[in-house]
């Protein structure tokens, strides 16, 4: 997916884009968005192709828009229950990923707690691997739609001001954010206490704050995360009561937003801690729409992985 669209095998970070390759997803996307609005939204794309959900992790938004996605461009989908699988009698990853790949597939979506696990799964096998979560590293395929929901709001995104509220340091949104946000030129701010935030930030390309207030007057975006505890985020604050307190963005807080400011969130929410339940309901609050076009991403995504060198005007053409 890189300059001169040299076709790429694997999206593992959003480092294995270019300013470039976002842009081309993103005019992608656009397409795919159109075609998800069709009375029959499915393009014959990747017809004969399959796709494989491998998630060690739980997932609702992710794995339901990668499979709407997949239907929409007319590939099969086959969906590896790890609970229910020989996982359980101890079989391992890369066992476990041969057999998928002997069955004959071409890509497979993973999600795993452990960082790193999806650049494993590329080493092992030839079909293509896309990264759908790992462990605190990265969620590309969540920023890539985070940006283009952000986009079609607010347009260009040169000199955008993006804060990053919350428990920064155990997600792996926020790294793929920060990266694909400051490619397009925003300014991003992490905002958090202490301990929430990354413990160093050599070579993250953003400033930091400890003072939601003082920031909240000056952003495009205000992007709110979910305390993860089940990566202990707990731990490191002395209750979610006081987290709330200083970092939850209640309707106080929301009103001194400027005007057109956007209120992000990659969802799941846990209302009345990182946002309050009235604040959800704001005109500005594009949760749902972050959510649907995560769907036309991924469409793009895929097809930019999968789509045998087919430009989307003749996949267009095969679906008149
Ligand atoms: C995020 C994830 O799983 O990393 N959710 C998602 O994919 N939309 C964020 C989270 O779980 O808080």
């Amino acid at each position: 997916m890189n300059g001169g669209h040299k076709p790429r095998r694997h999206l593992l970070s959003i480092t294995d884009l270019d300013a470039a390759d976002i842009e081309r997803i993103c005019n992608l996307t656009e397409s795919f968005a159109e075609v998800s609005r069709r009375r029959i939204p499915r393009v014959p794309a990747l017809r004969g192709k399959t796709v494989v959900w491998l998630f060690y992790e739980d997932s609702t938004r992710t794995r339901l828009s990668f499979e709407a996605a997949a239907k929409q461009l007319s590939a099969d989908t086959v969906n590896f229950s790890v609970g229910s699988s020989s996982v359980n009698k101890g079989e391992s990853l890369r066992d476990t990923v041969e057999t998928i790949e002997a069955m004959g597939i071409d890509a497979i979506v993973v999600r795993h707690s452990c960082a790193g696990v999806p650049h494993r799964v590329a080493d092992w096998i030839d079909a293509s691997v896309i990264n759908a979560g790992d462990g605190c590293h990265e969620h590309p395929t969540q920023a890539l739609l985070d940006l283009y929901t952000a986009r079609a709001r607010l347009g260009d995104l040169h000199g955008a001001r993006v804060a990053i509220v919350g428990d920064v340091a155990h997600s792996r949104v926020a790294r793929s954010d920060v990266l694909a946000f400051t490619a397009m030129g925003a300014e991003v701010t992490l905002v958090g206490p202490r301990p929430l935030l990354p413990a160093s930030l050599e070579g993250w390309p953003v400033t930091v704050s400890h003072d939601l207030d003082s920031v909240l007057g000056e952003i495009d975006v205000c992007y709110l995360l979910r305390m993860q505890l089940e990566r202990e985020a707990g731990g490191h604050v002395p209750s979610l009561r006081e987290f709330r307190a200083e970092y939850g963005l209640d309707a106080a807080r929301a009103d001194r937003l400027r005007d057109g400011a956007l209120i992000m969130h990659p969802g799941p929410i846990n209302r009345g801690v990182e946002i309050d339940g009235d604040v959800v309901e704001r005109p500005n609050v594009v949760i749902t729409e972050q959510v649907a076009n995560g769907v036309a991403v991924r469409m793009a995504v895929l097809f930019l992985l999968l789509g045998s060198g087919m430009d989307l005007t003749e996949s267009e053409k095969m679906a008149a």
